[in-house]
């Protein structure tokens, strides 16, 4: 294994093999495979060894309360009693090891609850659960987790702000399978591009089969240490419920207790608000029970109605508007999607689909590139995947899909800001997939922009009111994509011109200004040197878009 590293191509032997062999290796021009090897294929390791607890913590991870800014839940498993299960945390300091924190600096809490959640490996994984209170905001600490002997590493995190503060956020469809394989470079790719992200937001199907030790522990490696840094914010998919909800849910994630208040709901339904974001869980796997629905439809109209915050996100498993052919969720449609256009959620972030779908209502639709209601998504982060059909489920339902696609893992970074939250959905490579921004204003008004592209913002993207018209007569002109603030200069141009992309015989109506959604809005005056008979066009000229109307008549 030593040879020297050579060129690309080799003309060795093993590189022919290694063309010539599906499943054969090439590392640093030298080729082999198992036979070559000539050793039986070892034996698979066990699970039952694999996801062994023991005294030491693992799957520790950051759960939310309802006061972010001043209070802290971690859950985590170990081989401890109830008895032992404890934390400690302090203001994080700039050393530790040798350096002893101050003398009363660190804290330290008993477990709040330890529960052992029976496997069907051998053994029972003890899940505990600690709370930090009275904790400053916005602040730096650092924690562990253990049984007084037996410790996790100190881990950071940072309170929320007590009041609105930009953030991001993470959210990922369906990690579900091939969660030691493929899902985790999904989860650190994410982290390599977000690592001050405050919470990550999973829509459910987080494993494959609700009670599997297994796939639990695989997929809290797949996290690894970021799930101890990083607040959780999950709601259950239908593949967390197998004759009921998965005996591991509520003991690996204590959310707050603050749903509808069903016993079937509590904590797979719930809400928080952090730094000027309310999220709002629901649980769709109840959606053919009518008790269930109704109540989390109520619960879900409080929260809407009366909500301090900027910002709204709701996210559930099974979505609004299915991208794949044989899925339909009607009750999840009809009960819950007329809340959220009326009260102007923002993110609808769903999953199940295991593929990608983006768009929004039809009725909200301003431009070929902008719309002013709720962007609904569906994604996926796992390796599973289903063919998309034609958005059938959009397009039938009063809907449109502005983005999908299949076969695509992904992860969604959310940047959440005072007048804009943009979210972008990328490959597991970290290359880029799709995006908009969103912007509102004070009085809750609001685009959603697609990301622009060279060819989205050219060609026939302006709106007029009338298309027949009479020399000095008005035409009311919009156009939307802009950035806010965009210097527009509006055109009436003759539509042969226009179409050959010349500019210089038309006539300068003047010049606009974007809102501070992107929008602009003007009146233009027909020219008194319009011809009879011509056909022209507004044509709007400015650094980011250079866009026209249909066609417009002088008939006098
Ligand atoms: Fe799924
Ligand atoms: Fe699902």
């Amino acid at each position: 294994m030593n040879e020297p590293r050579k060129p690309w191509p080799v003309r060795s032997r093993q590189a022919k093999l290694a063309v010539a062999g599906a499943g054969v290796l090439l590392i640093g021009g030298f080729a082999f495979g198992p036979a070559a090897v000539g050793a039986a294929a070892p034996p698979v390791y066990p699970a039952a060894e694999v996801h062994k607890p023991s005294p030491i913590p693992d799957r520790v991870i950051l759960v939310p309360t309802t006061t972010p800014a001043t209070s802290q839940r971690v859950s985590w498993r170990a081989e401890a009693t109830a008895d032992t299960a404890q934390a400690e945390i302090l203001e994080a300091p700039r050393a530790l090891g040798q350096v002893a924190p101050a003398a009363g600096a660190v804290t330290g809490v008993k477990a709040i609850a330890s529960t052992p959640v029976n496997t069907t490996l051998g053994y029972a994984s003890t899940y505990h659960t600690a709370e930090f209170t009275g904790l400053k905001p916005n602040t730096r600490y650092t924690y562990r987790v253990g049984d007084g002997t037996n410790w996790s590493a100190w881990t950071d995190f940072t309170t929320a702000a007590s009041g609105f503060e930009p953030f991001s956020f993470v959210y990922y469809g369906d990690a579900q399978n091939y969660l030691d394989s493929a899902v985790p470079r999904v989860f650190r790719q994410a982290f390599a591009d977000r690592p001050q992200a405050k919470a990550i937001v999973n829509a459910g199907d987080l494993i494959d089969s609700a009670n599997s030790e297994e796939q639990w522990g695989q997929w809290f490696k797949a996290g690894g240490f970021i799930d101890g840094q990083v607040n959780n914010v999950s709601i259950p998919g239908n593949h967390e419920y197998s004759g009921g909800l998965s005996a591991f849910w509520r003991p690996q994630f204590p959310y707050p207790d603050n749903g509808p208040g069903n016993a079937e709901l509590k904590q797979t339904a719930y809400t928080l608000d952090y730094q000027g974001v309310r999220f709002i869980g629901l649980d769709t796997n109840h959606q053919s029970n009518a008790t269930l629905m109704a109540a989390q439809t109520t619960w879900l109209e409080g929260l809407l109605k009366d909500n301090p915050n900027k910002w709204t996100v709701v996210t559930f498993h099974h979505p609004v508007y299915s991208t794949t052919g044989t899925r339909n969720n009607p009750n999840v449609r009809a009960q819950w999607a007329p809340l959220f256009e009326k009260y102007g959620v923002d993110l609808v972030l769903q999953g199940h689909d295991h593929s990608y779908g983006r768009g929004n209502q039809v009725a909200a639709r301003k431009s070929a590139t902008v719309h002013n209601g709720v962007a609904y998504v569906v994604s996926v982060s796992g390796g599973k995947m289903y063919a998309l059909n034609g958005g059938e489920n959009w397009t039938g339902n009063g809907a449109e899909v502005r983005s999908t696609s299949e076969n695509t893992q992904l992860y969604q970074l959310i940047d959440v800001a005072k007048d804009t939250v943009t979210f972008e959905a990328r490959y597991a490579n970290g290359e880029h997939h799709d995006g908009f921004t969103i912007r509102k204003n004070d009085k809750g008004e609001r685009t959603v922009n697609e990301l622009r592209t060279a060819e989205n913002t050219v060609g026939e993207q302006v709106t007029v009111d009338k298309t027949s018209v009479r020399r000095l007569e008005q035409v009311k002109v919009s156009a939307y994509g802009y950035d806010p603030g965009e210097r527009v200069a509006v055109w009436w141009r003759e539509q042969d011109d226009a179409a050959r992309g010349g500019g210089g015989n038309g006539t300068l109506i003047g010049y606009e200004k974007a809102d501070e959604l992107g929008r602009v809005e003007e009146t233009v005056r027909v020219p008194v040197l319009a011809k009879k008979g011509g056909v022209y066009v507004v044509h709007l000229d400015s650094q980011h878009q250079k866009i026209t109307s249909p066609a417009i008549t002088v008939t006098k």
